[in-house]
């Protein structure tokens, strides 16, 4: 089944069957294009206002879209150059669904937000912490991840009173376990990419707390003070006993940008450890798709095409490319109106059909279902024999209460 869909709206992972036009009028080889990169929807969109995609054809041969949760094979060469050092055969299947996961992964937030706390206490008034104190609360976070990553990347969008520099630790820390999953890296790899993501800001804990709150500009006194966080960090972390050296480069860099043009090295493409090249994007992600003291957070669609935007700018393409790929054209937690003018939220992947994730129900033609918890899977309703498959007809920028949201979500894990 055919559908049309506005190329404004294109997505790295979608697979496109039909122009608007004749493929013979444009410089694509092949009839039938998977988008792989930025350029891909650039070119689509300077040449089509429209295109469909087939819901029921799968990219097929080397260009396959990977399966969120299962990995093949099938990486780009710049990314396996890139990553050469780092062995990518694991595989890791979804083993619980997500309610069933999400209680596990609220248990694992909380142990770990209150190990964050106590760490920043700690380092707040310059005293010191070890390995073992926060090795336990990591290891609960990418055990919930590896089992089921829907669950933890839910939960991440859903707010909660905590303190933002706890909540985007532990966000970050479950994002890059989350990529580290889909690139299938060893657990070890794994375990590493989530530590550092989750003590990267941990210097922020000596700055002054007016500074870390402040609304508007920074002073440039300010802004250098502010920046001092990553090597900070970094110089905490060394004094830290069994912290792979791996980690402090990662905290030290994550601050580093592609073009050169970050701090505190000033470090550029692949000067850069490779773990603070992911750490970048992620740490950027989380900060921006959450609510900071100083900023409100955007949707996950206008957070996906920020980060397009900075691909080569601050971010090295092909992570940024792999990162959208993980995520998925409609990713966890994002907002979606379906066929059928109710809005929805995305609670789980379908890792062999991406344009079909379960949803849950939010509202109805305006009327919101908050006493109802209606889960539909629509990879279900276009496989089987509905006259009429619901399906998502866009993505929302829309922000949700997350308050209300989350529980909402427990009360299904119950
Ligand atoms: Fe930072």
């Amino acid at each position: 089944m055919l559908k049309k869909i506005d190329t404004r709206l294109l997505r790295i992972g979608m697979y496109i069957s039909e122009l608007d036009r004749p493929w013979t009028e444009t410089s694509f080889l092949f009839q039938g294009l998977l988008i792989e990169s930025a350029e891909d929807i650039d070119q689509l969109q300077k040449l089509c206002s429209c295109v469909y995609i087939d819901s029921d054809d799968e990219p097929a041969g080397e260009n396959v879209v990977r399966e969120f949760g299962v990995h093949t094979i099938n990486h780009k060469a710049g990314i396996n150059e890139i990553l050469r050092d780092f062995p990518r055969d694991y595989s890791y299947p979804v083993i619980v669904p997500v309610e069933q996961e999400l209680e596990s992964a609220n248990q694992a937030y909380n142990v770990a937000a209150s190990v964050f706390s106590s760490i920043w206490n700690r380092v707040r008034s310059c005293k010191n912490f070890s390995s073992s104190e926060f090795k336990s609360a990591i290891n609960r976070i990418t055990g919930s991840v590896i089992r089921n990553p829907d669950a933890f990347l839910m939960l991440r969008t859903l707010c909660d009173d905590r303190d933002y520099n706890c909540r985007h630790a532990i966000n970050s820390c479950a994002l890059a376990a989350a990529f580290g999953r889909y690139l299938g890296l060893y657990p070890d790899d794994i375990s590493v990419l989530a530590t550092g993501a989750f003590l990267l800001d941990i210097g922020k804990a000596r700055l002054p707390e007016e500074l870390l709150n402040k609304r508007g500009q920074l002073t440039m006194n300010e802004q250098q003070l502010f920046q001092c966080h990553a090597t900070q960090s970094a110089e905490i972390l060394s004094g830290v006993a069994g912290l792979p050296a791996t980690v402090i480069d990662m905290v030290r860099s994550h601050h580093e940008r592609d073009n050169g043009g970050g701090y505190p090295a000033g470090l550029d493409g692949n000067q850069i450890p490779v773990f603070a090249r992911i750490a970048a994007l992620i740490d950027c992600f989380d900060a921006i798709t959450i609510d900071r003291p100083y900023k409100s957070r955007l949707a996950v669609v206008d957070a996906l095409k920020m980060l397009m935007e900075a691909m080569g700018v601050d971010f090295q393409q092909q992570f940024a490319e792999e990162f959208s790929r993980c995520l998925g054209p409609y990713p966890t937690g994002a907002i979606v109106e379906l066929s059928n003018d109710c809005v929805a939220i995305v609670m789980e992947q379908n890792p062999k059909h991406r344009e079909h994730p379960r949803v849950m129900l939010l509202s109805s033609r305006g009327n919101p279902l908050e006493d109802r918890h209606i889960v539909i899977d629509l990879g279900r309703q276009t496989a089987g024999s509905t006259r009429n498959p619901l399906e998502i007809r866009t993505l929302l920028s829309t922000i949700m209460d997350g308050g209300k949201l989350k529980n909402r979500m427990l009360a299904l894990a119950s």
